[in-house]
């Protein structure tokens, strides 16, 4: 469903908002791309506060590629989330609400938040971890986890969070990926009800992660675990320690001294660690914040994202409490104990702001059409959506049931390695067109490209290409060759411009619309899946000769992941068979990489060079089996093979 309807953001957004006019948004926009320098220069003065002033904005190169920001200027992000507030009004307000799986709610104070976090740096420090170690961070949504974040970056440690809903496996290799020396971790975690043993995966992963010394462990859940003398270490007991000091001096860091690594998919097997820089991150992080949602001192702002992602680094830690706000964050799922939860929340809570992913959309808007009727929301003001394109039902139910027809829709595209938000409309001027994510935040400079390298015309579909350096881009990729996978990735593809794997048009009013990923990675819920890394999962089970993974559309998903398999001998094709390769995958990689479907197949469709004719399978998956409209087959070994492709399909 198309809609041409557009949507002016009401009157009582517009009046109390930071930027209340398309004037203004086009004044500051330009200025921020006519001289980006100054506007930025003037922007990290207001939103952080620097131990020493940088000598150079910014130093730039995109061909090597290079790009430095505020060199020369010490900060610490912990400093400006937490003692910067306590040195005000802020002091006794709310940093961090925390709402437990099964319906508690935690408070943290600026003050409160900030000796916890002096606490645990102090204890970090004392067991040997100093500026530049790699701490894992394997943790749900438990309140600690923001401690452990903010501990680090006091002393100028480089935490990387693997996403609890990781296999060990998976959590394994981002260790051995990282160097990392320390591991927190938490007893177990619960989500929907259920008990994630995290800490008996901890153990399993650490049995080949020899560079973990340490290994902090949360009481979460009172589950019965093993502590290895030596290197295990209850977090409370730890932190509780009379020898331990409730201060602790910021580390100052170099702007562009790493904050964070988070593993990222890409086209390659291999998950990507993307770099972020401490100075410029946190700017992007405290500016979007302000301005995209609109974010006022009294507010309460709830973002369901997870903190293994990073939306839950940006929007639930970083930006929320770079700015002084109150940030509300949800262990639980969106439909446990009902399709309501979330609505729940946001009555319990008095949210203002309100922040998901369109798969949760699309799953309330199934599951609980009605949910959102019985809760009072008159205290929504802003919701945003991340992760895919918004389907226009999506959009509109969001609109209409959720926000009641009052409440701005903020449509943020962005990315793990942008950081911060960068294409999105802003809640009190920009008028809203369902499904476009609309125009560029302050400083973002698009540029939609051609298969030609030319600048794509009105409506014509390419790829979204960004001109110019923003402040909270990646700065590198953690490991060996940072450089040529900078440029393999993201820097060689159309040189001398940022290409950020989507495919996207611009409408005759300057408006994105984003069109999905052009690479080999689906976006599985919001997720980023890497085809590359689901084959080699197949692969590696014994009955699997060779696979190829590709995504299809899925109702609530965005995308589904669909695997045609093809068995060694010795094998025949049995649901038993499926149910195993199946759960080989969700070992090897987590429950977010399984295949929705698993096709056998006798063969798959290949070139005389021996690739896969990807864009065959793509179109089989998605149900597409008429031939007319398949291309060119003649390069391909066997022809026939995919007619018996399209007659086994499942359901065909
Ligand atoms: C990819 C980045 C950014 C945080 C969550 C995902 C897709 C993200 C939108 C949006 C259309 C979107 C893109 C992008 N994406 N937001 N509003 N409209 N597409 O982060 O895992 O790094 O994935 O998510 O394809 O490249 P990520």
């Amino acid at each position: 469903m198309a809609t041409e309807q557009i949507f002016i953001p009401t009157k009582e957004n517009q009046s109390r908002a930071w930027i209340s006019s398309m004037e203004e948004y086009q004044k500051m926009y330009d200025a921020s791309v006519k001289d980006p320098e100054k506007f930025w220069d003037e922007q990290a003065k207001e939103f952080l506060y620097w131990k020493k002033p940088w000598d150079t904005t910014l130093e730039w190169d995109f061909t090597k590629p290079y790009v430095s920001w505020f060199k020369g200027g010490l900060t610490n992000a912990s400093y400006n989330c937490l003692d910067r507030h306590t040195q005000g009004l802020h002091r006794n307000k709310a940093a961090i609400i925390w709402e437990s799986d099964g319906g508690r709610t935690k408070m943290y104070t600026y003050q409160s938040l900030l000796t916890k976090v002096c606490r645990f740096a102090n204890v970090l420090k004392d067991h040997g971890v100093k500026k530049g170690d790699v701490v894992a961070i394997f943790m749900p949504m438990v309140p600690e986890v923001v401690t452990a974040m903010l501990a680090c970056a006091r002393i100028g440690a480089i935490h990387t969070i693997i996403f609890s809903g990781f296999s060990s496996q998976a959590l394994r290799d981002r260790i051995q990926d990282s160097n990392a020396k320390c591991l927190i971790t938490v007893d177990a975690g619960k989500r929907g009800g259920k008990v994630i043993p995290l800490k008996v995966m901890a153990d399993e992963a650490m049995l080949e992660t020899p560079t973990i010394e340490t290994c902090f462990v949360v009481t979460h859940s009172r589950a019965t675990i093993n502590m290895q003398e030596g290197r295990d270490f209850y977090y409370h007991e730890e932190t509780r320690r009379r020898d331990i000091s409730n201060e602790c001096e910021p580390e100052w860091v170099e702007a562009d001294h790493p904050l964070f690594i988070l593993y990222t998919s890409g086209s390659t097997g291999k998950p990507k660690g993307v770099v972020h820089s401490t100075g410029g991150y946190l700017l992007g992080c405290a500016i979007t914040t302000k301005y995209v949602f609109d974010l006022h001192d009294e507010d309460i702002y709830f973002c369901s994202a997870d903190v293994g992602w990073i939306t839950g680094h940006s929007y639930i830690v970083y930006g929320p409490l770079c700015i002084g706000g109150t940030s509300l964050m949800f262990e639980g799922i969106p439909t446990y104990p009902n399709a309501g939860r979330f609505w729940e929340i946001c009555e319990k809570h008095a949210v203002n702001q309100f922040y998901t992913a369109p798969t949760a959309i699309r799953s309330l808007m199934k599951n609980g059409p009605d949910e959102p009727s019985k809760y009072n929301l008159s205290n929504l003001r802003i919701l945003g959506s991340v992760g895919e394109p918004i389907n226009p039902e999506a959009w509109l139910w969001y609109f209409h049931e959720v926000g009641q027809g009052r409440c701005s829709v903020v449509d943020t595209w962005w990315q793990t390695e942008s950081g911060a938000h960068m294409i999105s409309n802003l809640p009190g001027c920009t008028p809203m067109k369902p499904g476009s994510a609309t125009l560029p935040f302050f400083g973002v400079q698009p540029i939609i490209l051609t298969e030609e390298k030319k600048e794509a015309a009105v409506d014509e579909d390419g790829r979204l290409c960004i001109k110019f350096p923003w402040p909270s881009m990646l700065r590198r990729m953690w490991g060996e060759d940072s450089d040529k996978r900078m440029m393999d990735n993201y820097f060689g593809i159309f040189p001398g411009y940022y290409f950020s794997g989507d495919g996207a048009a611009l409408d005759k009013d300057g408006y994105y619309w984003l069109k999905g990923r052009v690479d080999d990675v689906i976006n599985v819920s919001g997720h980023r899946m890497s085809t590359a890394e689901v084959e080699a999962a197949l692969n590696s089970h014994a009955a699997v000769a060779e696979s190829a993974v590709v995504g299809y559309p899925h109702e609530i998903k965005g995308e589904g992941i669909y695997g045609y398999v093809v068995l060694n001998e010795g094998f025949e094709p049995s649901d038993d068979l499926t149910q195993m390769i199946v759960g080989h995958v969700r070992k090897d990689i987590g429950p977010i990489a399984s295949p929705d479907y698993i096709h056998f197949v006798p063969d798959l469709p290949k070139t005389r060079s021996g690739k896969i004719m990807r864009r065959i399978v793509r179109k089989i998956a998605a149900g597409k089996i008429d031939k007319e409209g398949f291309g060119d087959l003649s390069t391909l070994v066997d022809p026939d093979i995919v007619d018996v492709i399209i007659e086994t399909r499942p359901n065909a």
